[in-house]
């Protein structure tokens, strides 16, 4: 559900004009609705009320500092992969002992910035990375709260670029080594075996892969419980949700129709995790991203050209591959709408951004009401990985946003001066 709707044939966020939002801060503009937000946040973490659990929002998905704040003040903890992501969410007014700190590559200037701002816990993906933590910890006279991320083997069913579960990536510990890696981890004396994680990929709109992660791991975690004492179990992110009527979904009617129906909702995430878990008597972290901001945004882009080739149809837009990779990574689908509804012809379109890439496009051959120069689209589900895979390749800056909240608006963060591209460049100074 979200709150992006048609008033007489307008785009509105919540009370808020979409037309009104772009004429006064231009476009490209991503539109975040509070609203959503929120609801998203509440619904997620309500449906594991049962047990002791914590919500660590990824921050990866979108990690505008309002967006965070926001996170803040629901009592939400975070998932963080990088320092820089520590900080932000440090700036952000959270607390590090609410941080989960995730990652394959984590460097040493990270593990001691993360052990000095007292983190919840390190997810360890690697026998080196854990002697690192150790060695580190004890050069600081600490002692590091390590969990490791055990890869479960299982098929998430997924795209294969966000399939994060099976041996074929890189991604935690084997499920048989795991073990045999805590009882050599409970010999350092600077590690605290404080959990245990998995995250088995992203975009998951079925259950059952859930399910059989979960039930192959938990009798691992009960294990680890009575020998170690951990107090955790995270079983990561990766809840999917509504791309193709993302629009339609913004109506609570939608939700009754057969084709909503296969949608994997929260309470049937938690419903049939929950089983597996209770008896556990573990706290229960989950670190979703995309359920949260996914459906909170849209990306707001004006039509520069119509282009006609003989074959194709090419709407130019000024937003691009640059504000939204996901069409040219993942061949992800984002419904495209008008912001100002209006009788124009049916036809099937090519939209395309400006960047000289021919994989910059956000649909193809799709019918859609053909816009003429100057109208306004907006990009549906655009909340996550949206903004935060955004680039300044082709020197575009990065695009503004906007937070919405009830009647109001507030820039949260303003269009990137072009200046700012090239701040940190400078000639060689043998190039008079
Ligand atoms: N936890 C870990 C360890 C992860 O690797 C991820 C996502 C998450 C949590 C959050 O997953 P979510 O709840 O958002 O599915 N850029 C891609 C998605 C990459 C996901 C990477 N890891 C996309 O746009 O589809």
């Amino acid at each position: 559900m979200h709150h992006f709707r048609y008033q007489d044939n307008e785009l509105f966020c919540e009370g808020v004009s979409v037309e009104a939002l772009a004429r006064r801060h231009g476009t490209p503009l991503y539109v975040y609705s509070q609203q959503t937000l929120t609801d998203n946040f509440r619904r997620l973490d309500g449906a594991w009320a049962d047990v002791r659990h914590l919500p660590c929002y990824a921050v990866k998905a979108n990690s505008n500092l309002a967006i965070l704040r926001l996170m803040v003040e629901l009592g939400s903890g975070f998932d963080v992969v990088s320092g820089g992501e520590l900080q932000r969410v440090l700036a952000a007014g959270g607390r590090a002992d609410r941080c989960v700190f995730a990652g394959v590559a984590k460097t040493e200037a990270e593990i001691v910035a993360a052990l000095r701002s007292g983190i919840h816990c390190f997810n360890v993906e690697s026998e080196q990375e854990l002697e690192r933590i150790d060695r580190l910890a004890g050069e600081l006279g600490v002692v590091a709260p390590v969990a490791l991320r055990v890869n479960p083997d299982v098929e998430a069913r997924t795209h294969a670029k966000i399939t994060t579960g099976t041996y074929e990536n890189k991604f935690g510990i084997p499920f048989d080594h795991v073990e045999s890696l805590y009882a050599r981890a409970a010999r350092k004396r600077h590690l605290w075996l404080r959990g245990l994680q998995m995250h088995i990929g992203s975009q998951l709109t079925r259950v059952q892969p859930f399910e059989e992660a979960v039930q192959k791991v938990a009798p691992l975690a009960r294990r680890l419980k009575d020998r170690y004492g951990i107090e955790f179990f995270d079983i990561g992110g990766g809840l999917g949700i509504v791309y193709e009527d993302a629009l339609a979904s913004g109506d609570p009617a939608w939700w009754r129709t057969p084709r909503a129906r296969k949608m994997l909702t929260p309470e049937t995430y938690a419903a049939r995790l929950i089983p597996h878990l209770a008896p556990l008597g573990l706290r229960i972290l989950m670190e979703p991203g995309r359920f949260i901001t996914g459906n909170a945004g849209i990306l707001v882009t004006r039509v520069e050209y119509i282009k006609q080739t003989g074959r194709k149809t090419f709407v130019i837009v000024d937003a691009a591959m640059t504000e939204l990779i996901r069409p040219a990574f993942y061949d992800a689908y984002h419904e495209i709408v008008p912001v100002r509804r209006r009788k124009a012809a049916v036809t099937e379109c090519d939209v395309v951004g400006g960047v000289c890439e021919s994989g910059d496009y956000f649909c193809k051959d799709r019918p859609l009401p053909l816009p003429k120069p100057g109208d306004l689209l907006a990009l549906f589900s655009a909340g996550a990985y949206g903004s935060a895979m955004g680039s300044n390749y082709n020197s575009r800056p990065l695009a503004a946003e906007v937070l919405v909240h009830g009647r109001r608006a507030a820039l949260v963060r303003q269009r990137q001066p072009l200046e700012a591209i090239w701040q940190w460049e400078r000639p060689a100074p043998w190039q008079v």
